[in-house]
């Protein structure tokens, strides 16, 4: 396995930078269908100042994820095309496409690319898209889905990740034509799904994912799995520190029952 990454040691808050973070976006996506949020007694925070476009390019300087226009992400998905369409989760509508020299001249590396677009009306907002360009664009692992790069132009939010052929677990699992899968590549998908979560928990900035569920882990052409949506990470507890409190944020159905009980989030039962 290649050796996994982080590509600096300032701490996630100081990467999310002017108090966006904790903005009053904050818990939008508890609102999303199949999420779940608890209902919580803490005064809503005050608004805070959104990160421009170019202090996000700065948090980000060091990291090879690009900053694409809405445009571009056009020529790459032929205009958003039906054809190219493949799903929608709470976030928005996500389609296949490509990025390559008819996408920015240049570029060495032609790939396809899965672009996800966020639902203006929808559950989810700035907050989950942020939380996904800074801790995808920061770290790399094999079981990690690879942010490519992100658009963030007027009110539009964007990601850009590597395309994963073969789609989601879930699909594989649940999808009534779908083949059935052989016990050995379960146990690969599991193994390397695991060793992903490893990889969050035992970072020098631990990460708490909070969304672990089979929509999102997604499967290469080879079945390696690989975890996706970082929208409602969470920056896990410091060195002097067993949890962090939070607000009770995940899918129903999958969020572990001691971190619904008491909200607050270890890396050993918030996964
Ligand atoms: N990088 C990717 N490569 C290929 N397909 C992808 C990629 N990312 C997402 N998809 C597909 O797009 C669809 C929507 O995914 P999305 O993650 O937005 O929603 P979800 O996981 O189904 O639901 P939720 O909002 O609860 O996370 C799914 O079918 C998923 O498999
Ligand atoms: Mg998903």
């Amino acid at each position: 396995m290649g050796k996994p990454a982080e590509s600096s040691s300032t701490s996630w808050s100081a990467l999310f930078g002017f108090g966006c973070f904790s903005s009053s976006h904050a818990d939008r996506s508890g609102d999303g269908p199949g999420k779940v949020a608890s209902a919580g007694s803490r005064p809503p925070a005050p608004p805070a100042p959104l990160l421009s476009p170019d202090d996000l390019s700065l948090s980000l300087a060091g990291s090879d994820v690009l900053a694409f226009t809405v445009e571009e992400l056009r020529v790459a998905t032929r205009d958003f095309s039906m054809s190219n369409f493949v799903g929608e989760g709470g976030f928005g509508p996500v389609y296949k496409g490509r990025v390559d020299e008819r996408v920015r001249p240049g570029l060495r590396q032609p790939q396809a690319v899965a672009v996800k677009l966020l639902d203006l009306e929808g559950s989810q907002g700035h907050k989950e898209w942020l939380a996904e360009v800074i801790f995808l664009g920061q770290l790399r692992h094999p079981h990690l889905v690879k942010l490519i790069g992100y658009c963030y132009q007027d009110e539009h939010r964007l990601l850009v990740y590597e395309f994963m052929a073969r789609g989601s677990l879930e699909k594989h699992l649940f999808k009534r034509h779908s083949a059935s899968l052989p016990w050995s590549t379960r146990m690969r998908i599991a193994i390397g799904a695991a060793k992903g979560l490893a990889f969050l928990h035992d970072a020098a900035k631990p990460v708490i994912y909070r969304d672990f569920k089979t929509s999102n882990i997604l499967l290469d052409s080879d079945y390696t799995a690989k975890l996706s949506d970082f929208g409602l990470a969470k920056a896990g507890p410091g060195e002097d520190e067993t949890h962090v409190s939070t607000r009770v944020m995940g899918t129903q159905g999958y969020a572990a029952p001691e971190y619904i009980m008491t909200a607050s989030a270890s890396c050993s039962w918030s996964c």
